[in-house]
């Protein structure tokens, strides 16, 4: 398209990546052609303990969908992360720890992590975890959040993070549904100044769960905390009774190291799976090539722990790889907005990598925050979470970055494990608000809403014809809801649930997502979710719920709701509600508009129409579409007249 900017890759940047156009073309072609030969050989960046024998085997058949990589193989996640760096890196920095308050941080080396690694899994055993077991980690940005995951990996626990933000009773839900009996926290969390309470909130949480749990507490501010001597455990007395040797379990390949909750369109959260080979070796080896990472480059994630990209890209990627990765605890814009760009120059950062929401909160600050900085240390800047206005990415690119550093605007989910749509900064030249081209292995298509592939250009929905190492396996405890949500929508191949257009270069733009799933600030909501909470206040008799286009956010939350009967409407019951969804799910859900509707726009059949919801939240009153199926078509009028004005 003639519109499209393009930014061609520098000279200087061919030179310094590891591939350039042409090796990209070559790899890509070699890797969708041969994928064993490919993974095969890419799979040995990994160390194995029993070399694997045989490489792909997957089905996305909906009778047996059946995802395994490197099969046959045993190796130890946590070892590859941290052991095998001890001869050759063990004096050099692995976590670089920036605290909330800029005059806290800390460096760990790779020595230093091993011994912190061995002791938390040594206090782990010694309560009684044990491999398969599964431990919730509901942590702030410290680095003993990374030490616990690590800790899991090297015993064959499955961990399950989740973010320090969500409430006690989204913590309780992830708690039980995959019935884990050890949670690890801290007494509070520190962010932009205030703290967090999250052993409070996990003393609640566990009111609801079956009992037997224990809790291991990070002492991260010292302030007083609720304790129970049956059921607590301090971290810092129990590592000063076990030692620091502690030998890595021998896991195969398929065996898991991970759950993490996301949404979906449906239903409670759900716990995508991810196994140990597989997964090490993509996430190693996108966070190498994507990122173009060097031995000595200083790498810096914003992500919290909290998500995948926490997961992938702060941890177990650049672990993989012996990386120094920073750690944040703190916000973008505390104690002012300068603070990416302090840390930044403090660590003499190279690569940052931040989400597209930040990027457009930062640009509103003004660009004096960023000019009084130096930055002269970066040389790539990385995106993700949610598509990236083209205003963004050049503020981005030529403010923040100088115009020196390539933009890498990765495209991805939980269920992906790593990156599948990106530039490779030395090889593809960048347009503003594309993702570019799948990485190497990753066959994207485009399908109409019958199923058929569009070739070419065009728009549709995006999907992808056949595995990739770092793809989940499974729904934990629910494969059958595997096999629904991903598999049978175009049966043969796995659906994303995000629109997407190709244009004529093949480069893909995603256009955000196409089932009933909004993405606010690049945190992923399901309207659902958000509509139980609202329908468990005593006042709500019905909730819909639809994202609406908002500038900073991406998108923002919209509510209808109808009251029971006899309840009225005011600006008080507004915020009651507000705050009922804050404590229900936790503050990334806040409702940013709440209107009350008599009623909702429903089939004869009391099917609600979203679209209608979605056009008038969307302040599109001009295609409401089809309303001639409507059961009472007066409803959609008073909705119009009493829409809300939301940003
Ligand atoms: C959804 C996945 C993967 C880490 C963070 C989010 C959207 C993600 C991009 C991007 C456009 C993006 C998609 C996707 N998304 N990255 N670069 N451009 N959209 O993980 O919570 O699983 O959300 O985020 O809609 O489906 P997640």
């Amino acid at each position: 398209m003639s519109d499209e900017k393009l930014y061609p890759v520098t000279e200087a940047w061919k030179k310094r990546a590891f591939v350039d156009r042409a090796q990209y073309d070559e790899m890509y072609k070699a890797s969708v052609e041969d994928p064993d030969g490919f993974w095969g050989e890419h799979g040995k960046r990994i160390d194995w303990i029993k070399p694997f024998t045989r490489v792909k085997n997957t089905s996305y058949d909906p009778h047996n969908v059946s995802i395994k990589w490197f099969e046959d193989g045993t190796l130890n996640v946590c070892a590859n992360c941290v052991d095998r760096h001890l001869e050759t890196r063990g004096d050099k920095v692995a976590i670089i720890w920036e605290g909330d308050d800029p005059d806290d941080h800390k460096h760990i080396t790779y020595r230093e992590l091993h011994a912190q690694v061995c002791r938390f899994a040594n206090v782990l055993k010694a309560n009684g975890v044990k491999k398969g077991d599964r431990v919730t980690i509901y942590m702030p940005m410290v680095p003993e959040a990374a030490y616990a995951m690590l800790a899991c990996a090297r015993i064959g626990a499955v961990h399950s993070v989740v973010f320090g933000g969500f409430s006690p009773d989204s913590l309780a839900g992830r708690i039980q549904d995959c019935d884990s009996k050890f949670v690890v926290t801290a007494d509070e969390g520190v962010r932009g100044g205030r703290t967090i309470p999250l052993k409070a909130n996990t003393d609640e949480a566990l009111k609801k769960c079956a009992g037997g749990e224990k809790v291991l507490v990070v002492r991260r501010t010292g302030n007083d905390v609720p304790w129970d001597p049956s059921r607590d455990l301090w971290l810092h007395e129990e590592t000063e009774k076990v030692s620091d040797d502690c030998p890595p379990e021998e896991m195969n390949a398929e065996d898991p190291l991970f759950i993490l909750y996301t949404s979906g369109s449906t239903g409670k959260p759900k716990g995508v799976m991810h196994t140990s080979g597989g997964y090490l070796v993509y996430t190693s080896m996108t966070h190498q090539y994507v990122f173009d990472y060097h031995e000595d480059d200083i790498y810096w994630c914003t992500a919290d722990v909290g998500w995948v990209t926490g997961h992938s890209y702060i941890v177990y990627g650049p672990l993989a790889n012996g990386a120094t990765t920073l750690i944040f605890e703190g916000v973008p814009n505390y104690p002012d907005a300068s603070r990416f760009w302090q840390v930044v120059d403090k660590h003499k950062v190279n690569i940052f990598y931040t989400a597209p929401t930040a990027i457009r909160a930062l640009m509103g600050a003004g660009d004096d925050y960023v000019k009084k900085t130096d930055r002269s240390s970066l040389t790539l800047l990385g995106t993700v979470g949610e598509p990236i206005n083209p205003e963004a990415w050049e503020w981005y690119y030529h403010v923040v970055g100088e115009e020196r550093s390539p933009i890498v605007d990765t495209w991805w989910q939980t269920e992906t494990g790593g990156i599948l749509i990106s530039p490779l900064p030395g090889a593809i030249d960048q347009k503003p608000g594309s993702a570019t081209l799948p990485f190497f292995g990753v066959q994207p298509a485009l399908v109409d809403n019958e199923g058929n592939e569009i070739k070419g250009e065009g728009q549709g929905n995006l999907v992808m014809l056949d595995s990739w190492p770092g793809q989940m396996r499974t729904v934990y405890g629910d494969h059958d809801r595997f096999v629904q949500t991903y598999f049978s929508t175009y049966l043969g191949t796995y659906f994303t649930g995000d629109g997407c257009r190709r244009d004529a270069d093949g480069y893909y733009w995603i256009t955000g997502r196409v089932d009933d799933v909004i993405n606010v600030s690049g945190h992923r909501m399901g309207t659902a979710e958000v509509e139980s909470a609202l329908v468990a206040h005593p006042k709500v008799s019905e909730a819909a719920v639809v994202g609406f286009p908002h500038d900073l956010k991406g998108q923002g939350i919209y509510c209808y709701v109808t009251l029971m009967a006899g309840e009225e409407p005011d600006e008080a019951l507004t915020q009651e509600l507000r705050q009922w969804v804050r404590k229900e799910i936790g503050p990334i859900a806040s409702p940013d508009v709440i209107q009350y509707a008599p009623g909702l726009p429903k089939t004869r059949s009391g099917k609600i129409m979203r679209r209608i919801l979605r056009k008038i939240a969307e302040d599109d009153f001009s295609n409401l579409g089809d309303t001639s199926t409507l059961a009472d078509p007066s409803v959609v009028d008073n909705l119009v007249s009493n829409r809300q004005g939301g940003r």
